[in-house]
């Protein structure tokens, strides 16, 4: 069956699919992936090992040889691979704790060169971070003697290339910063895969092809593993948040080393959550890839559709759900700490929304696929509905909502999900202008989070989940709330923040999450990039192009902040990392598309008609819009 007629056969009740038959065939596990069978495995030469320790990585042994005679003696450098002698400070605790840009650059071209790399620095837990570049201050010594003559732009290239993770000396992704200043780590010498995308699209949109290749099958590895926190295994088909290159000697060779893939899954992440969001950006970056180089050997490849249908598997798994929205706990997706989110947030519902879509282009048709293409189609439908729906809201539906009847119980009833209207916050009523709207950030039952949040909104619109009457309406409120969203540097990542009691109540207390930073109210560059694709895609890139030139006033003086504090974003954030990946790759994004706004098609999902079709039907089906006592609409497919 095709799959407009699934959709429609379901929707205007005539279906023949058979969701029993669909649970059984989930049980039987369609996709179950045989380690021993991924194919990437064969092409790439890499084999998964447990270590020692007991802790799961993935060792490539692809140019081994190369590998091994180019981390000779790496251990002088990396304190993680092998211990210091005598506990003299590595070469990168030299070039943190000089004072002199010269001597660094010389002492540590010196040792590249002994190295044999073509200097090469090694980052203190992962791979090396650049080929060809000595980072120092963030600034490769190219870039310090580049940035006053040179553009923002080109400062940004040098910085982005710096940012590069090699492992068996291919480029596989980029960490999340590279602040030497900063003391401690923590995680950001990592590559996560959230903040790999828009690394990964500037260096499409350059026709870098390899980096984004590599990331997508090594990732795509990842995946299969069994990971478990104190005995509890999360579903298969899960994507790390972030991985980790690790250099270790080899067994018995004191001078040879081999490079290994640590994924975290979230369980050593604060907080312990599972990342919804990266198998969901995986999929999306997966289509920009084939779009982009016109290259679709990689979306076809057998391992790559088993990748595509596990993580699907996993989204559309039957759970207790009544609603068609995705159920996650608080800090699943770029949101990774605690800020009340939990529930049916809006940022993953997006991403699930254009996920889907983009695996719907991509699966190739198999025997095995129907149901799973059946259910898939049944999930857009329902999903673009209820968020469309009831997600929705502008000057008239507050005014609906504020004049609502409670503990209506009924199958028709308006207030469906028993909201109490003593609920609107009053800052709502300031901030909502007479023309705009937006979707809401979460809906529960009796409860509705008000709050204006930009990636689930902004990825709304790029995905077509908003119509289009709402995409222009949410771009409508940016320029009306400018000075809340953008002021001095875009964008903020949810509006208002939580204060007080709230703040106490809803964060835990969070000292990182104090009203306007970070989660809680702070602005992310980053986010620059998903605004362009938006407003390119509804004709709008005056928007971007004006919200561009804000964040160009400081952001290459301020060292590519990952956040901004305070209401206006005045400040660098208090813990905000400096040379912060996606914030340089924001910009370029940004900025590429700008000058090239054609290519904004490769992330934006036109809306499909089949859907417009199904979704009708359902409106008009809807008790809200139906007379009481009339009959139940009909449709014939
Ligand atoms: C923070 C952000 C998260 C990001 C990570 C690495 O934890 O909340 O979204 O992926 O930093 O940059």
């Amino acid at each position: 069956m095709a799959a407009s007629e699934a959709v429609l056969q379901v929707v205007c009740g005539s279906s023949s699919y058979d969701f029993h038959n669909v649970r059984s065939n989930k049980s039987k596990g369609f996709n179950t992936r045989k380690r021993s069978s991924v194919h990437v495995q064969a092409q790439l030469s890499s084999r998964p090992f447990r270590a020692s320790k007991g802790k799961r990585v993935f060792h490539g042994t692809d140019k081994l040889e190369s590998l091994v005679c180019n981390c000779k003696r790496v251990e002088s450098v990396n304190g993680d691979t092998n211990n210091n002698h005598e506990g003299a400070p590595s070469k990168l605790d030299k070039i943190q704790n000089s004072g002199s840009l010269d001597e660094i650059v010389t002492d540590s071209t010196r040792h590249g060169e002994a190295m044999g790399l073509d200097v090469a620095v090694k980052h203190n837990n992962g791979g090396f971070t650049s080929k060809d570049k000595l980072h120092i201050d963030g600034l490769s010594r190219d870039s310090l003697n580049k940035v006053s003559g040179n553009s923002i732009e080109d400062e940004a290239w040098d910085l982005l290339r710096s940012s590069i993770v090699y492992y068996c000396n291919n480029p596989i992704g980029t960490i999340a910063a590279n602040d030497p200043s900063s003391t401690v780590i923590l995680n950001y010498d990592q590559v996560f895969i959230r903040d790999f995308v828009p690394s990964g699209i500037a260096f499409l949109l350059k026709g870098e092809y390899d980096i984004v290749r590599n990331f997508i099958l090594h990732t795509l590895q990842l995946q299969s593993w069994e990971k478990t926190m104190d005995c509890h295994s999360p579903g298969q088909g899960l994507m790390p948040a972030s991985f980790k290159v690790r250099t270790i000697l080899l067994d018995g060779d004191d001078a040879a080393t081999e490079d290994v893939l640590d994924p975290d899954f979230g369980e050593a992440a604060i907080g312990r959550v599972a990342p919804v969001d990266s198998g969901l950006w995986w999929i999306i970056l997966l289509r920009a890839y084939g779009k982009c180089t016109g290259d679709l050997s990689v979306q076809e490849r057998v391992d790559v559709q088993t990748g595509i249908k596990m993580i699907l598997k996993l989204c559309l798994a039957d759970g207790f759900d009544m609603f068609p929205t995705l159920l996650v706990t608080d800090g699943s997706c770029m949101i990774d700490r605690r800020m009340g989110i939990h529930g049916h947030p809006l940022e993953i519902q997006a991403l699930f929304y254009s996920a889907l879509l983009c695996a719907r282009e991509m699966l190739t048709p198999e025997d095995g696929s129907a149901d799973l293409i059946r259910a898939l189609n049944n999930r857009l439908v329902a999903l673009s509905f209820h968020i469309r729906e009831y997600y929705w809201i502008d000057m008239r539906k507050v005014n609906e909502i504020y004049r609502y009847k409670t503990e209506e119980y009924s199958y028709d009833a308006v207030n469906k999900f028993n909201i109490y209207p003593e609920q609107i916050p009053p800052w709502l009523v300031e901030f909502m202008p007479s023309k705009g709207g937006y979707l809401i950030g979460n809906l529960q039952p009796a409860h509705m989070d008000f709050r204006f949040f930009s990636l689930g909104n902004l990825w709304s619109i790029v995905s077509s989940l908003a119509t289009a009457e709402q995409s222009h309406a949410i771009l409508d409120l940016i320029e009306a709330k400018w000075a809340e969203l953008v002021a001095d540097m875009p964008f903020k990542i949810c509006y208002p923040a939580l204060d007080g009691q709230e703040w106490r109540i809803i964060t835990g207390s969070d000292p990182k999450n104090t009203p306007w930073s970070y989660h809680n109210g702070g602005s992310w560059p980053t986010l620059l990039w998903q605004l362009t694709v938006a407003c390119i895609k509804m004709n709008r890139a005056d928007i971007a192009s004006k919200a561009v030139q804000v964040a160009e006033r400081r952001i290459s003086k301020d060292k590519w902040p990952e956040y901004y504090d305070t209401k206006r974003a005045r400040f660098i954030g208090k813990q905000a990392r400096l040379f912060q990946t996606w914030s340089i790759a924001g910009y370029l994004v940004a900025k590429q598309l700008l000058a090239n706004p054609d290519a904004a098609k490769f992330l934006t999902n036109e809306e499909d008609s089949e859907l417009i079709n199904a979704l009708s039907c359902m409106i008009s089906a809807n008790p809200r819009r139906r007379k009481r006592g009339r009959k139940k609409q009909s449709f014939i497919v």
